[in-house]
């Protein structure tokens, strides 16, 4: 897949008070609506998962689904879903972690990553961290091994790389 030499950024539209005042949302609606940019991003993500010999691709829902399948698609892995409670049909794990207001849960299969499988871990967005990290976690309880963890957009004011120091990590997109 070509196309490297675009501004990822004009494909990213910002929403100013959603979805609360003061909050600037970052949109990748426009990304994956434009299929030039849809597949520049998925082919820097493969770039750098190219070389970690990556056995699985794992995507917390809803948006981690979309940027993660293209890219286990292209490296010819399978993908694993962590989802919300209730949504899985088997034997699951849990996680959860806390939020400003409260607190979230992620499961995963328990068969979904055999102990040693390299994972490559894909999200839209880093914000606080606490999806990455409840999502490092899961993948961890099962004994798989996260070689990386790749964004289309890091939010720098919220220092979520700062709850998976040590983790090697990839954004496409800085604000
Ligand atoms: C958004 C985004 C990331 C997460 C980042 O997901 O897609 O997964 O928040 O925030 P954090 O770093 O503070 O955890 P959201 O929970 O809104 O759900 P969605 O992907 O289903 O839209
Ligand atoms: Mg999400």
């Amino acid at each position: 897949i070509g196309g490297n030499k675009m501004n990822l950024k004009d494909y990213i539209a910002s929403i100013p008070d959603y979805p609360s005042k003061g909050i600037v949302f970052r949109d990748i609606s426009p990304l994956m609506a434009d299929g030039e940019a849809y597949r520049a991003a998925t082919k820097q993500i493969v770039d750098y998962a190219q070389e970690k010999e990556i056995d699985m691709v794992v995507g917390p829902e809803a948006r981690g689904f979309i940027v993660g399948c293209p890219v286990a698609f292209e490296l010819g892995v399978g993908f694993a879903p962590v989802r919300k409670p209730g949504k899985l049909p088997r034997k699951t794990i849990s996680v959860s972690y806390d939020l400003e207001y409260g607190s979230d849960t992620l499961t995963l299969h328990e068969d979904a990553i055999k102990p040693g499988q390299k994972v490559l871990i894909c999200d839209d967005l880093l914000a606080t961290g606490g999806t990455i990290k409840a999502t490092i976690e899961l993948v961890e309880k099962l004994g798989g091994v996260v070689v990386g963890c790749a964004f289309l957009i890091e939010l720098q004011d919220l220092h979520g790389r700062d709850k998976i120091e040590g983790y090697d990590m990839l954004t496409l997109m800085e604000y």
